[in-house]
């Protein structure tokens, strides 16, 4: 069969080529790939600066966002074939630390866990794949046409749960949302947040295109420029940083309102060194009692979460986060980065 697969830390190694079939182990469903989604970290792996193949290995399947149908299913797994699923990324480190032997991997805190596709464990970027029953999670048939979408949602929901767990530590009840970034993430976390009746505000540096269509198509308000400058005028409860840019990761953190929570999302692949005048800010952290955490990865309960909230979504506005879609042999095409895509999706 065919796969997507690179060589970590070797720039330019990414290619389509023949990999040995997969055959299912115990407990496994072996899975026809449908659709395949690329993300920023994706790109940084192709570039050589992320990623990890399995032990003993030169080459790593790539894909963690993905979409599949179950060709065969071990009995009593609770899968059928013909089932539309999702696999999820990472598994427990092996030890395990607390967080992992409490079912929580996502919090993993020895980083020796493995992710599908990223670090250590073969992605899902090919035409067949096996997973794990109990890393599978079901789809909706009505969402096949978005279902690579769950992946990133599952991050998303995580992040939500995450802000409103901090939320409870006091009274809570936010009304305004700042989301920094209109790309996937950013848009599921306006999404989200219009489920959960926010004001939602979405900032990007593209001024015109399909993101700030997306955003009107939420009923949300679309801006451009500092975040500094926007958080100012809109005083937001929650901002969601999806971009990782070193300024506006620091603007996040100091420009929002007391009490206000401020997660960070995005990973940074820039290096730009960003003075800080760190008394100042850690007056107003206190004073205000503000805080600002950082999220990663999902567990089987975020999927869940996820699988929900796409339900309630409107399915046309999903699809419409699809920007690009790409024959696996085009795969290559995937890397380039264009500013007005929001998810490029690769057909298995
Ligand atoms: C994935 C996460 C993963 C993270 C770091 C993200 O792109 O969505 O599941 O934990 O990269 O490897």
């Amino acid at each position: 069969m065919r796969a997507l697969t690179v060589v970590p830390g070797r720039p330019g190694s990414v290619q389509v080529g023949e990999v040995a079939d997969p055959v299912a182990g115990r407990g496994e469903l072996l899975v026809d790939g449908v659709a395949l989604g690329i993300c920023g970290t994706d790109r940084e792996i192709v570039r050589g600066r992320y990623g990890a193949a399995p032990a003993g290995e030169e080459r790593l399947v790539l894909g963690h966002e993905s979409l599949g149908r179950v060709r065969a299913a071990p009995e009593g797994s609770g899968f059928a074939p013909g089932d539309l699923v999702v696999g999820v990324v990472r598994r427990p480190d092996p030890e395990p630390c607390g967080a992992c032997a409490h079912g929580e991997f996502d919090a993993c805190r020895n980083g020796r866990f493995t992710e599908r596709g990223i670090k250590g464990l073969h992605g899902y970027g090919s035409e067949q794949w096996t997973v794990e029953a109990d890393y599978a999670v079901r789809l909706d048939p009505s969402l096949e046409e978005v279902g690579v979408l769950l992946e990133p949602a599952s991050v998303v929901a995580k992040a939500w749960e995450q802000i409103e767990r901090i939320g409870s530590r006091s009274w809570f009840d936010p009304r305004r949302l700042l989301v920094a970034g209109a790309g996937p993430i950013g848009l599921l976390a306006a999404l989200l947040g219009m489920q959960r009746g926010l004001e939602v505000h979405v900032l990007d540096r593209v001024e015109r295109g399909v993101k700030p269509e997306l955003v009107a198509g939420l009923d949300a308000a679309y801006h451009t420029g500092g975040l500094a400058e926007a958080a100012a005028r809109i005083a937001p409860d929650v901002v969601v940083e999806t971009t990782g840019a070193p300024r506006l990761v620091l603007d996040a953190i100091t420009a929002n309102a007391p009490y206000g929570i401020v997660c960070l999302v995005g990973l940074s692949a820039d290096r730009t060194r960003v003075p800080v005048a760190a008394g100042a800010l850690n007056r107003e952290i206190v004073l205000e009692n503000d805080a600002f955490f950082g999220s990663v990865n999902a567990n089987p309960r975020h999927y869940a979460l996820a699988a929900r909230a796409l339900s309630w979504a409107d399915r046309t506005w999903l699809a419409r986060l699809v920007t690009r879609r790409l024959p696996l042999e085009r795969a290559a095409e995937a890397f380039e980065e264009r500013v007005e895509d929001v998810k490029t999706v690769i057909d298995l």
